[in-house]
């Protein structure tokens, strides 16, 4: 159990953002900054929380958390692809090398869910029954498992915008990947989302569905960004999966999913400005986050209470 003291403790701490003016040309994502350099990428995980594809406010020790498990899953996968990670040199930092990226965001699902507008869950309900190409019965149940996974791909939306779920054919028509390509990161993809399930399942967690981005650098096809996080991911507790699907509850859920439900809930749609998230969600987020790294890594995460942009700092510029 995390002690939700020193998560409160952290409130005006968290990283919102950096900006180094000695470490590459910056790009700032919704969650990370990227310090570019020729070859490589130092990359700053931020404790920036994104739902709807908006960011909206931070999670205690939430970069932290997605590196160190991410880290975990790299190291998990490493004999199914190569990834960009070279160096961790601070909690929430990396030295990456820089990729080229290829602009389609591989989507494996193993269960009928979401609750954005954009999620396989609504359009299902909507009538839809072609996802990229992958048709599903009727009949099927919210947070029913897919009769087998699948890949949606979606393009890479240039910031603010949504990203689109295309089949394939579609991808290959608009010249944004070739079918040999595509071909081979689905066998990845599907590969690295079994080693997914199986691995959860030995932690008593539901690996439900992900999103897999990839590069190329020198030739060689690399994962990058991150893997299988609970931004990147969803994931529930096996446990009382069952009894709560047959009584129409929602799973138990590790993930963003549950700051996405909340958002929901108060009548939010992606719309308009967001609800301010109240430290208590924050605090609540940032357990969750936290107790998936800890179940998975096996060990504490160690959390230091204070301000993180200065170590951050102190460790690019040491002798600054
Ligand atoms: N090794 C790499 N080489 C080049 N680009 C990378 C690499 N790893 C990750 N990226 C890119 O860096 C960015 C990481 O930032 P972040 O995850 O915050 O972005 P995002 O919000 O998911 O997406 P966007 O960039 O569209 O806002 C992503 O655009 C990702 O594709
Ligand atoms: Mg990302």
């Amino acid at each position: 159990m995390v002690a939700r003291d020193i998560l409160r403790q952290q409130l005006p701490h968290t990283l919102e953002g950096t900006s180094y003016e000695d470490q590459g040309e910056l790009y700032r994502g919704k969650v990370r900054d990227n310090y570019i350099k020729e070859e490589t990428i130092t990359m700053v995980t931020t404790d920036r929380i994104s739902a709807f594809d908006r960011v909206l406010g931070t999670v205690p020790f939430k970069g932290q958390a997605l590196v160190e498990l991410a880290d975990w899953w790299f190291g998990e996968t490493a004999d199914i692809v190569a990834n960009h990670v070279l160096r961790r040199p601070h909690p929430n930092l990396w030295t990456v090398r820089r990729c080229d990226p290829i602009q389609v965001e591989m989507v494996v699902r193993g269960y009928l869910t979401g609750v954005t507008s954009t999620s396989i869950w609504t359009a299902y309900e909507q009538g839809d029954r072609d996802f990229c190409g992958n048709e599903l019965p009727d009949g099927m149940r919210k947070h029913e498992q897919l009769p087998e996974p699948i890949i949606t791909p979606s393009t890479k939306a240039a910031q603010g915008d949504h990203d689109e779920s295309v089949a394939p054919e579609e991808l290959y028509r608009r010249g944004v990947i070739d079918p040999g390509l595509f071909r081979e990161l689905s066998k990845i993809s599907m590969q690295l989302y079994h080693r997914g399930v199986k691995r959860a399942a030995e932690q008593g967690m539901i690996f439900v569905d992900t999103k897999y981005e990839f590069g190329i650098s020198k030739g060689k096809i690399m994962l990058m960004d991150e893997v299988n996080t609970p931004d990147s991911s969803r994931y529930w507790l096996a446990e009382d999966y069952e009894a709560r699907f047959e009584k129409e509850e929602e799973p138990r859920k590790f993930d963003k999913e549950y700051v996405r439900t909340w958002l929901a809930n108060q009548g939010f749609t992606g719309k308009g400005k967001p609800p301010t998230l109240t430290d208590d969600i924050r605090v609540e987020a940032a357990s969750r986050y936290i107790e998936v790294v800890e179940t998975f890594t096996g060990e504490e995460m160690p959390l230091e209470v204070g301000p993180i942009n200065d170590s951050i700092y102190h460790v690019l510029n040491p002798f600054a």
